[in-house]
């Protein structure tokens, strides 16, 4: 797990230098050597090492010093040091250490087995953090990629409109027009969804409660998602509980956890076969950790390609996309099941999936009845 990781250990005397060398090698790790101040600046900036291992007692530029420059340039400044040193019992060196920034302080003569337990240590955040930065960087260009080609497409064609393309034409204009209107409005609604999820994950999302019936939510968004049905052919039941009980909910957004759970569904279920909406209510006791008491569920099931055992956990996450789905003709982003989630939970709510792939998927949502909170 840790061959990719790079320490570079600094000390004059070279028979420690080759103990630590070895030391770390032996680990996995790939390591890098110097023996002064100056060849750890430099070697820190060219070489971009996770780690630094830094001696302090050295001639010309001490390990305090180098320390300095470390944290006082910007390419190097995040890197973290492990201080050494023989002055096993000076707090005042140990503090100063600390004060210039350094992460670990170790005295010498090195016990193997603590070194290693504070490189791993120290290294294990500085995987999570490169896996965090990959992700965003990933999102970065999934974002910017997702904006800029519609763009380009609504500029196509005011360009051709304003170069006079459609004067003799004003059938092929409305037919550009509308292309690019509905272009437009895919945007608009990419835009929503990224900005929802940043207010939900910043906890800012408002939430306008009112009383109403799931029943009726359920109705509203199947009418609207009917066409898509037919479209693909795909049969879609509604099963309604008539004797639902009334939730306190913003009805807007629950729309959106039906419409994208629904909408998922039909996206993700071949021709022929079906997808199930059923509403119903359940009153829990303890049974399951964070539902108490009675609430009202909307299931949405379906005969699609279903989702593997291992990605299962997963497909919350903004962005996350199963394998199964790579065969979808009609793409997406990955950000309909964090909003259904944030959405659910934010109305003191939970929900659950089951699947099994080639099969189908099962979403549960619980929402608490009017008079449970
Ligand atoms: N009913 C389903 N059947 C099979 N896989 C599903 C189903 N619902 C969701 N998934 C899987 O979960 C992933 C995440 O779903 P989510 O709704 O967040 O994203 P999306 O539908 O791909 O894109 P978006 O909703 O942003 O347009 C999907 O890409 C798909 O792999
Ligand atoms: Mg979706």
């Amino acid at each position: 797990m840790d061959e990719h990781l790079r320490i570079l250990a600094v000390d004059d005397a070279p028979d420690n230098l080759v103990l630590l060398d070895r030391l770390l090698k032996r680990q996995g790790f790939d390591v890098v050597n110097a023996s002064s101040g100056k060849e750890c600046l430099a070697k820190s900036a060219s070489e971009h090492p996770d780690l630094v291992i830094l001696d302090v007692a050295m001639p010309e530029m001490n390990g305090f010093e180098t320390l300095k420059h470390l944290r006082g340039n910007e390419i190097t400044k995040d890197i973290p040091v492990i201080i050494l040193t023989a002055n096993s019992k000076d707090a005042k060196s140990i503090e100063e250490g600390f004060s210039l920034g350094a992460d670990e302080y170790l005295t010498k003569p090195i016990d193997q087995d603590e070194l290693i337990a504070r490189v791993r240590s120290i290294l294990r955040v500085v995987k999570a953090e490169h896996e965090i930065e990959q992700l965003k960087s990933d999102f970065q260009s999934m974002l910017v990629h997702d904006l800029r080609s519609p763009l380009s497409v609504i500029i196509g064609v005011l360009e051709l409109g304003a170069a006079g393309e459609f004067d003799q034409n004003p059938a092929e204009m409305k037919e550009f027009l509308n292309s690019a209107l509905e272009t437009s409005q895919k945007m608009l609604g990419l835009i929503n969804d990224i900005l929802d999820v940043a207010k939900l994950e910043a906890g800012r999302l408002q939430l306008n409660k009112q009383p109403n019936d799931l029943n009726s939510l359920v109705a509203d968004a199947a009418a609207r998602l009917k066409v898509l049905a037919r479209e693909k052919g795909v049969t879609l039941k509604i099963e309604r509980d008539e004797s639902l009980p009334i939730c306190e909910c913003d009805g807007g957004k629950i729309d959106q956890v039906v419409t994208n759970l629904v909408g998922n569904a039909l996206k993700f279920t071949p021709k022929n076969g079906e997808v199930k909406i059923r509403t119903y209510k359940n009153s829990f006791a303890d049974d399951i950790p964070g539902l108490k008491g009675l609430y009202v569920a909307l299931e949405v099931s379906d005969t699609g390609v279903g989702i593997s055992d291992d990605e299962l956990p997963l497909i919350f996450d903004r962005y996350r996309q199963a394998k199964s789905a790579k065969g979808s003709t009609q793409k997406g982003t990955g950000l309909g099941l964090t909003i259904v989630k944030r959405v659910t939970e934010a109305h003191g709510g939970k929900v659950f999936v089951e699947s099994v792939l080639g099969k189908g998927t099962k979403f549960t949502v619980f929402i608490p009845a009017r008079g449970n909170d």
